[in-house]
């Protein structure tokens, strides 16, 4: 079980979407200081706002980054660790998703892919994961996706970056471990955010709010949940894949977005 009260937490991604519901949600759960990523600082205050409007108690510190970039990422968690550590609770939400048919995808839009979603994951997750080693104590959560367990058609490159993260995560889960760190994967299936306005919507999935996989966040931090599934079509769709990977295949290509373009 991950205590939140009381706790200095980091999260990426943290000005818009699921990164922005999980600092509110925390907020609500009486964190004691917030520490919020991503590159527009503007966003970043009005997060802040909202976060002070919850509680006026919560310490909000912003760190404008482009995660993309080891360098800047390095110097910024340095002096944020200096001035504001320990660190107990290290959220990794940034990401980015490009929807393709394969047959027409970019070499860039990998490049992008890989470098936030995984990469930019890895650079942040050694730093903090050094110094909480040092503490012997801390939890990091990685969003994976539904689709870090079952990959869709059109979203290859995506799904591939997320199932590196569940490769990663449970292989530190097990290496961290000694050290008093928690490693943990949320897994969200498709959420009303600014990143799924840009894709074509898979038939028959119901998105769901930013605010219900945070509350899901929080509810398995509490379980000691190392892997959190959320909502009731993940599950569905992860029994589905053990029981009858066929039908899964069958349903995928069904609710698959882009059925008509994906043939020309
Ligand atoms: N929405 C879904 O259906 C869904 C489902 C499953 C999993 N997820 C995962 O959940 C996470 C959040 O997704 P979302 O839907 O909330 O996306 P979103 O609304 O597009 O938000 C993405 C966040 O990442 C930040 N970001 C993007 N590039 C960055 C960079 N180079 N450096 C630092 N920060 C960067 C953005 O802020 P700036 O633009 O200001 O940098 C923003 O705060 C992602 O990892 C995504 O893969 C989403």
């Amino acid at each position: 079980m991950t205590k939140i009260q009381g706790k200095t937490a980091l999260v990426t991604g943290a000005s818009r979407g699921i990164g922005r519901a999980i600092a509110l949600e925390l907020a609500h759960h009486q964190i004691k200081r917030l520490l919020i990523v991503a590159r527009d600082p503007h966003r970043l205050a009005m997060v802040a706002q909202e976060i002070n409007n919850i509680d006026p108690q919560v310490e909000v510190i912003i760190l404008p980054l482009d995660l993309t970039q080891p360098i800047a990422v390095n110097i910024a968690i340095a002096k944020a660790w200096r001035d504001h550590g320990p660190i107990e609770l290290l959220i990794n939400c940034a990401g980015v998703a490009h929807q393709t048919p394969f047959l027409k995808s970019q070499l860039s839009q990998v490049r992008e892919e890989m470098s936030l979603n995984f990469m930019g994951m890895y650079t942040i997750t050694r730093l903090m994961a050094r110094r909480m080693a040092t503490h012997k104590k801390g939890t990091i959560v990685n969003v994976s996706s539904l689709m870090g367990k079952v990959a869709a058609p059109t979203m290859s490159t995506y799904s591939a970056t997320k199932f590196a993260i569940l490769g990663f995560t449970q292989a530190l889960r097990g290496e961290l471990a000694p050290y008093n760190i928690k490693v943990v994967a949320l897994l969200p299936t498709l959420t009303d955010t600014d990143m799924t306005k840009s894709l074509k919507n898979f038939r028959g999935v119901m998105p769901m709010s930013a605010e219900k996989v945070a509350q899901a966040l929080i509810s398995g931090l509490n379980k000691g949940k190392s892997e959190i599934l959320v909502g009731w079509q993940s599950h569905l769709a992860v029994w589905c894949q053990r029981l009858a990977p066929w039908l899964l295949d069958k349903i995928l290509l069904i609710a698959n977005p882009l059925t008509e373009t994906s043939k020309t």
